[in-house]
């Protein structure tokens, strides 16, 4: 749940890392450091606080070195503090390392270290890496990386520099990501590709217990037993900017308005031509008897709408299982189980977990990921990439939007294959689904009035989001978005359940959203409005809808008609921009809410 990168080459590795810090640092925010190899050996500056924090000390400081580590944490053991910020040091400042994951075994070795004398200076599980190391330390640094390895329980990706080896990073991983880069000048290890994106598009992927050993002009591989490796270099596509702002105040803003085109992108590569095409292809839906969808947050919401479409267009029956629940409940799920995992990261431990459950019960898996080269991507049988490129912010919207339509494909391919529907639905289902960019588009056009909307939402302390079917999928995924950007409480209900408990929550200060999409069910979503306006809410009606009259209590945000089943893409734009403008209105970080990071690669 943190950022590392580290840099061995022939420039300055201080702005490197810190400009590598300020691409991670979507992965955790509590504190941030580095580490230096200078001429008087390991420079170490770590700061509590954001990034910011850290390069407001380093503006006195003439560190300089071609060596170094950087961190960025998001907090598990031992609050946020400067202490315990990352790089750490063994007590004889000759190891020196950042990790990002959880020693599991740390309370016992640490113990066992104290007992030998071993004096730690912070309440983290990381630091006995570096104290660990010193104590085994032998004079080869490969040698005690693997002792090291051999000794932690638990997860990691970590770099690891000596006092007596001015030229040399390792870098090690198990469960959680690390990636190492080549470059002109130098070569890189980090958590993830847009770190080192300014300096290189060519990288490998480490795999678990696998070894880098980075020097300035050269990088060696090694599994544990010291063997010699041979890796293949990959070339990334994501672009430069894709990475950077790019004049938008935030990053959220940015990846909100590039949606048009990771759909275009997705459907291509999905439909046209392009590796998700053949996989699709290939999947025999017809040796399947059911199919069990998991996944966290944003990704278990597009879960939900998949869940709909599947059963809708194919007739088999889903069942959508947060990955945290699924992954402790015995699932009964076998060879006739298609297991489908979605995740951005790619890294989500809860969502690895549930995987490799569901392979242990022999269940076929298939991934929707947007990162190459992770761990879900890597181990599931198929994998589908969402087409999204890097995304920063850490609320999701344009990753969400790209697994959506990988979905709806993916049902409407099943439903063929499956015969449940003519050529001539699948025809317009299709057709659907390729306009929906320019749909999205035209949403995009009604920025201000959205905008000017939220800006009168700010002070409401209570949100609810209805709907009913396909509607009530995505109302799932507005409240999660308000919430966790803007700090309003938010809920949201099927429209049916309004009546069995929540309504008693509905007062004058409440605003309450209604999705409206279910032609067959508009009539009921309007009866729970007039519920919710009569005791008193405010409501504002995101939908296809050409009936309603607005009034003081009752506001209307428009969206194009669509087929009802793939409505959640466009209801989904105004409800990622209302929320944005609610928090932006309110002057929060909406690219780092409080408490939040992008991956979850803890439990
Ligand atoms: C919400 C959000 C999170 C993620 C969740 C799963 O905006 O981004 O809820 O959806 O943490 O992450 P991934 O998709 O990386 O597995």
């Amino acid at each position: 749940m943190c950022g590392i990168i580290g840099y061995a080459g022939k420039e300055n590795a201080v702005p490197i890392i810190v400009d590598g810090l300020k691409k991670l640092e979507y992965r955790g925010y509590d504190s941030a450091g580095i580490a230096i190899y200078g001429v008087d050996g390991f420079d170490v500056v770590k700061q509590k606080g954001r990034l910011a924090a850290l390069e407001a000390r380093l503006v006195d400081r003439t560190i300089t070195g071609c060596l170094g580590l950087g961190h960025t944490r998001w907090a598990t053991h031992g609050e946020p503090s400067d202490e315990n910020s990352h790089p750490h040091l063994g007590s004889k400042n000759k190891i020196a390392i950042v990790h990002n994951g959880i020693i599991e075994n740390y309370k016992r070795l640490k113990e066992r270290l104290e007992q030998k004398g071993v004096r730690f200076a912070s309440q983290t599980d990381s630091e006995v890496i570096a104290q660990l190391a010193e104590n085994y330390y032998n004079g080869d640094l490969l040698d005690t990386v693997i002792h090291v390895m051999n000794t932690l329980e638990g997860s990691y990706a970590m770099g690891i520099m000596c006092i007596d080896d001015p030229d040399t990073i390792i870098a090690v991983k198990k469960d959680n990501p690390l990636i190492i880069g080549v470059s002109e000048h130098g070569n890189f290890m980090a958590s993830d590709v847009p770190a080192i994106l300014k300096h290189t598009n060519k990288v490998y992927y480490l795999n678990d217990k696998e070894i880098a050993v980075l020097k300035k002009d050269s990088v060696q591989f090694y599994n544990i037993d010291k063997e010699s490796l041979e890796k293949s270099l990959e070339t990334i596509t994501w672009s430069l900017d894709s990475a950077e702002k790019g004049g938008y105040p935030h990053f959220m803003l940015k990846e909100i308005t590039e949606q048009p085109k990771i759909i275009q992108d997705t459907i291509q590569s999905a439909l046209k031509s392009g590796e998700n095409k053949t996989i699709i292809d290939n999947i025999n839906i017809k040796s399947f008897n059911k199919i069990v969808i998991t996944a966290c947050g944003s990704a278990y919401n597009a879960g939900v709408v998949a869940k709909y479409v599947f059963e809708k267009l194919c007739r088999i029956s889903v069942e959508v299982e947060l990955a945290s629940e699924f992954r402790y409940k015995d699932a009964i799920i076998d060879e006739k189980t298609l297991v489908i995992l979605i995740s951005q990261s790619g890294e989500t431990a809860d969502t690895i977990a549930a995987m490799r459950e569901a392979k242990s019960k022999g269940a076929v898996t298939l991934s929707i990921v947007n990162v190459v080269g992770s761990t879900i991507a890597k181990e599931t049988d198929f994998c589908l990439y969402t087409a999204a490129g890097p995304e920063i912010a850490v609320a999701t919207t344009k990753a969400f939007s790209a697994q959506l339509v990988l979905l709806y494909i993916l049902a409407v391919n099943f439903a063929a294959k499956l015969e449940k529907i003519p050529q001539e639905t699948e025809r317009m289902l299709l057709a659907e689904i390729t306009i929906l960019p320019d749909k999205v588009s035209n949403i995009l056009e009604h920025v201000p009035y959205i905008q000017m909307y939220a800006s009168s939402c700010i002070g409401y302390k209570s949100v609810f989001f209805l709907g009913r079917n396909i509607d009530y999928a995505i109302a799932l995924e507005g409240s999660l978005k308000l919430k966790e950007i803007s700090y309003i409480h938010s809920e949201a209900y099927a429209g049916g359940e309004l009546k069995h408990g929540p309504i008693s929550l509905v007062e004058n200060d409440t605003l309450v959203v209604a999705i409206s999409n279910c032609g067959r069910l508009n009539e009921k979503i309007t009866s729970n409005v007039e519920q919710v306006i009569s005791r008193g809410a405010k409501v504002l009606i995101i939908g296809n809808r050409t009936d309603i009259q607005q009034n003081e209590k009752l506001s209307l945000i428009s969206i194009p008609e669509i087929y009802e089943l793939f409505s959640p893409s466009l209801s989904v734009i105004v409800l990622q921009l209302f929320s944005y403008y609610v928090a932006a209105n309110k002057g929060l970080d909406i690219d780092k809410p409080r408490n939040l990071a992008k991956s979850v690669t803890v439990e």
